[in-house]
């Protein structure tokens, strides 16, 4: 396989993961890529590796511009084995080679995983001569794990970001100019709502850092690298960490006999008679992790379950753990559903979203059986009296 040239002696080097369909409970219906990036300088350089078992690839592509045992230097931005499975293979071969990483928990980290492999930690503005060209180290922790750091590279302003502004986006394309750029855009809002989105403040305060720097490139280690359209990417993530709200609102609901579907539907009235733009989720049929990243520029969200086994649906359950762990901004909730004779559901929905980050807009709105035309408009007239009390 071959190295593709990105720029001036810069070359990916890394693997495309056609049908990877789940990181981590984050559903990948395009696949992957684990980009490693190759610099040809007085010191041979490598940033970041890829996952293990696609090391025989990311070897191949590193043999068609140079003898891999010849690398001098390995930066690992990110301890995360997407990134650094490949590490001890490279090492290995590249035996004389010096890894740097995030002095603490970069060095921590890797030690965990595999063991001394003499890693070098660096600190925030830390630079490393590589030649003509010199390695700025910008750690960003949190963005997403502890260790997580970028690496800016002089001249030619490239950045080295790691997971920031990545996308889970298979292509052979490795361009934005390049690839189905609505595609990348997509893939790029579900990366951040699934990955990146509980550290809104952390990223904040990378964008900061990243800032007063000229970048002209960036090259992410997952999907596309950014070089026609950066304006763009920094915009989106900056109003992603800020958690700026769109004009949608959120339904998410399981159903049995159909009761709190309809119910589901009251409130959709709702929100359209506020001028808002319902999106309705029926978790039979809709991903967890499709549905966070809808919802993460929502003031509004809603959720019901009819009651089963005095419980919530399992499919509630599941849907608001993962919803808990990422939601990034303040939002408005609502909990609903309808039940036989138990009815315990609608207040165990609204147990579960109430947080710091999500206060109810009114109590739990609780059905028995199936619900009549006339229960349905009171929770329309109710829902709608509430969002206009905001
Ligand atoms: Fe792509 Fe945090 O690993």
């Amino acid at each position: 396989m071959k190295a593709t040239r990105i720029a001036e002696g810069v070359y990916w080097v890394g693997a495309i993961d056609w049908n990877l369909r789940n990181f981590h409970g984050y559903e990948t219906e395009k696949g992957s890529s684990y980009n490693a990036y190759l610099v040809l300088d007085e010191k041979v350089t490598l940033i970041d590796t890829v996952k293990e078992p696609f090391k025989e690839e990311m070897l191949s592509r590193i043999a068609s511009v140079i003898d891999p045992a010849k690398i001098d230097v390995i930066v690992s931005n990110h301890a995360e084995p997407d990134h650094s499975g490949a590490l001890p293979f490279i090492k290995g071969i590249a035996a004389n080679a010096k890894i740097y990483a995030a002095a603490g928990a970069g060095v921590k980290d890797l030690a965990a995983y595999y063991g001394d492999l003499g890693y070098i930690g660096v600190k925030a503005g830390e630079t490393l001569s590589i030649g003509k060209r010199t390695l700025t180290f910008v750690p960003t922790p949190m963005v997403h794990w502890p260790d997580n750091m970028v690496t800016l590279m002089t001249p030619g302003n490239i950045l080295f970001s790691n997971d920031a502004f990545g996308q889970h986006y298979a292509s052979d394309e490795r361009l934005d100019s390049e690839c189905d750029l609505p595609e990348a855009y997509i893939q790029a809002r579900k990366y951040y709502a699934n990955i990146v989105q509980p550290y809104g403040m952390q990223t904040g305060k990378a964008l900061s850092a990243l800032e007063g720097l000229a970048i002209d490139k960036i090259l992410p280690s997952h999907g596309v690298c950014w070089t026609e359209h950066i304006p763009e990417i920094l915009s989106l993530y900056r109003s992603w960490a800020a958690g700026t709200y769109d004009d949608t609102a959120i339904v998410v609901y399981d159903t049995m006999w159909h009761s709190t579907e309809a119910m589901a539907h009251a409130v959709e009235e709702a929100f359209l008679a506020c001028g808002l733009k319902p999106r309705l989720y029926d978790l039979h049929f809709c991903h967890n992790s499709d549905i966070v990243a809808d919802a993460m520029t929502a003031k509004y969200i809603a959720v019901g379950s009819p009651t089963l086994n005095n419980n919530m649906m399992p499919s509630v359950a599941s849907f608001l753990t993962y919803f808990k762990g990422l939601n990034g901004n303040k939002k408005k909730f609502i909990a609903f559903g309808s039940y036989g004779w138990g009815g315990q559901s609608p207040d165990q929905v609204f147990e579960a979203l109430k947080s710091p980050k999500c206060e109810p807009l009114l109590p739990a709105i609780k059905l028995s059986y199936k619900p009549d035309a006339e229960q349905l408009a009171a929770i329309t007239a109710d829902v709608t009296a509430a969002l206009k009390g905001e």
